[in-house]
């Protein structure tokens, strides 16, 4: 026998007790890292295990066959545990203490697409950027002086009023409209100037299928010597075609903007109905674009600019309303619901 004392002054009994604690340490281990120290504990080279080996030479030579026996059983079963328990950690191996099982497949939370105003704007900086224009950007939190007083609006000008406008407590307000990063451009930069400025504008509107407090335009400014309202007619239809396709009508009316002298309005033939009349365009064949206009001379001196120098066309049209042409969105409100299946179709 092995006698009452085994190895290093253990019992056979505590060897098997010892055993059984290795087993159950092992499967407590949460990763291969606790397995490890597990492992190097009882089999490592100053472990238990060679300890116990170690002290079979102090036995007497009949006892030593069993006693050997036992601690090779002993060493080849810890062995296979702890390679087990190893290999069931690395297929599936939680981060300690998280409760999460990075095994387990991820959810599928589908692609996102690009929101309708963005394409408009994307397609719309492309056509320009092919005549020549670069892409300028302005704050949404103007002054009184960039949003009005530098574009011409006299201080009775409607468009200021508290109804129309959000201002601030400071006195500064959300822009109403593009048309101050004209000012702002031409501020910093000498002529000539080929530019458009994308971005939100807001106004005190009640929201309906058409109007919306918060809403896009996209502004355009071209300055140089001899610029006429020939350009601005053949870049505005030019840009229509490319927009709409080749079968867009376009119309130039009469208007009257403070910042431009001639202006006008330019509408598009209705996308939906081809120019027949139909509920998105009230039965008129055309939609409302864009305001258009040849800066007026007082802007130019407003930045520094001679106007006997230079001319310049400007206009700032409307992206939803594009959008809503374009893909046959009947309501504005949609553009804005954030409905991720209206908003997929895109
Ligand atoms: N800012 C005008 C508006 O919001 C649109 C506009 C008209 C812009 C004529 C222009 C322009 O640059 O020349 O109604």
């Amino acid at each position: 026998m092995f006698g009452k004392t085994g190895t290093d002054g253990m019992t056979i009994e505590e060897i098997r007790r010892i055993t059984a604690e290795v087993l159950t340490e092992a499967e407590a281990a949460v990763d291969t890292d606790a397995l490890e120290a597990v492992r190097i504990k009882y089999l490592g080279r100053k472990g238990l295990l060679p300890r116990i080996m170690d002290g079979l030479k102090t036995l007497a030579p009949a006892a030593r066959p069993e006693a050997g026996k036992l601690a090779n059983e002993l060493k080849n079963g810890l062995t296979a545990r702890l390679d087990a328990r190893k290999q069931a950690l690395q297929q599936v191996a939680p981060t300690p203490g998280s409760g999460l099982d990075w095994s387990l497949p991820g959810r599928w939370r589908g692609l996102g697409s690009r929101h309708p105003v963005s394409l408009v704007i994307a397609r719309a900086a492309d056509i320009f950027r092919s005549l020549g224009f670069t892409v300028a950007d302005g704050p949404d939190v103007e002054t009184e002086y960039y949003n009005f007083d530098a574009l011409n609006t006299p201080a009775d000008h409607p468009a200021r009023d508290v109804q129309d406008t959000f201002y601030f407590a400071t006195g500064q307000l959300l822009r109403t409209q593009t048309s101050p990063v004209q000012i702002r451009v031409m501020e910093r930069q000498k002529p000539p100037v080929r530019i458009i400025a994308p971005g939100r504008c807001y106004r005190r509107d009640t929201t309906d299928a058409t109007h919306s407090a918060n809403f896009h335009q996209i502004e355009g400014l071209y300055v140089d010597r001899n610029v006429s309202m020939a350009d601005l007619k053949g870049d505005l239809t030019h840009f229509a075609r490319q927009m709409m396709g080749p079968g867009v009508r376009v119309r130039f009316r009469p208007h009257f903007f403070p910042f431009t002298e001639p202006s006008v309005e330019y509408d598009f033939s209705c996308h939906v109905c081809g120019g027949k009349g139909c509920r998105v365009c009230k039965d008129s064949g055309w939609i409302e674009i864009s305001g258009a206009g040849m800066v007026n001379p007082k802007v130019f001196r407003a930045v520094g600019y001679d106007p006997d120098e230079v001319t310049g066309y400007a206009f700032g049209m409307g992206v939803e309303r594009i959008a809503m042409i374009l893909y046959g969105i009947p309501d504005i409100r949609m553009l804005y619901d954030n409905d991720a299946r209206f908003l997929a179709q895109f």
